[in-house]
């Protein structure tokens, strides 16, 4: 089991395959990292199979898009058994192809998606179209890749009206689909677009039938009876931080361990079995929470 200095188990792997996008979101924190040389299937696997033995439980893989990888059904098949395989997607090629992902050994999709109006998700993603996603939400649960999360960033002055739009869209698909609310991370700590979460927080508190603390960063569930939100609230929020139980991969195998750094990040690419697991193990004393309480 990987535990780092603060005491924090490592449980959640996520892997960037690419940083390319065939979107290019107006917010987007890149988390894949600026990466020219991607990982291939082998070496993506091999990774995933160090994590694993060491201890780790949960693989997400992500990007840039995951999905604009030719290979991307390769790279599924090839991933070690995990307790869960996700991978989070912008949804625009999902209905091509999650039948065939489900198959490789992938159990389930976040799809991003901050609006449901078409011209604003045009707008936000700069030329993406939105009748594409919902059409890969609806393939994908058909798939069974469930429950399918849907990556809502709440941006004041643009979607903070659309939030009731969006779990009743979530919940025609009964229980298949759950609304994930998630803080925005500002790119230049201005606060621009930052909207108070905690306001919806205490709303759904009100009215939930069940309330739940996920192991995940502290993260609060509320459950309805025929649907679920949730949250994610990571700026300032030392709670989260300390609950972090996530490493990152960077899509040109570096390991990153904060998704607000780049300063730290660890190279462990052309390593292989204990080689890689002792450089990892390594890599882990880097980590320490961004907010502090
Ligand atoms: N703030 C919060 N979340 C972000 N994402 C990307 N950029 C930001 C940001 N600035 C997350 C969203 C999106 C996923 C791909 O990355 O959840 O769905």
């Amino acid at each position: 089991m990987l535990v780092d200095r603060f005491n924090r188990k490592i449980t959640n792997l996520r892997i960037s395959i690419t940083s390319r996008c065939n979107l290019n979101c107006f917010y987007c924190h890149r988390e894949g990292y600026d990466a020219s040389n991607e990982l291939t299937p082998d070496e993506i696997a091999e990774i995933a199979k160090a994590f694993k033995e060491l201890g780790v439980e949960k693989l997400k893989i992500t990007g840039g898009e995951p999905l604009v990888r030719q290979d991307i059904v390769e790279i599924i098949e090839k991933l070690p058994e995990f307790r869960e395989i996700s991978m989070t997607t912008n949804g625009i090629r999902l209905s091509e192809i999650a039948h065939d992902l489900k198959e490789a050994g992938l159990d389930r999709v976040n799809v991003s998606l901050d609006t449901l109006d078409e011209k604003k998700y045009s707008y936000a993603t700069r030329g993406g179209r939105i009748g594409k996603v919902v059409s890969g939400i609806e393939t994908a649960v058909d798939a069974e890749l469930t429950p399918v999360k849907l990556n809502m960033v709440l941006i004041e002055g643009f979607n903070t009206d659309e939030v009731d739009r969006m779990v009743e869209f979530a919940k025609q698909f009964k229980g298949d689909v759950i609304v994930q609310f998630i803080e925005l991370v500002s790119l230049n700590y201005n606060g621009e677009g930052h909207f108070d979460v905690y306001s919806l927080i205490n709303k759904f508190e009100k009215d939930a039938r069940e309330v739940r603390i996920r192991n995940m960063q502290r993260r609060k569930q509320f459950v309805f009876d025929n649907y679920a939100v949730e949250f994610v609230k990571p700026v300032d929020n030392s709670e989260f931080c300390m609950a972090c139980n996530r490493i990152r991969v960077t899509a040109d195998g570096k390991i990153k361990p904060c998704l607000m750094r780049n300063d730290n990040l660890v190279d462990i690419r052309g390593l292989r079995g204990e080689d890689l697991k002792k450089a990892i193990v390594e890599a882990l004393s880097l980590r320490e929470p961004f907010y502090r309480g």
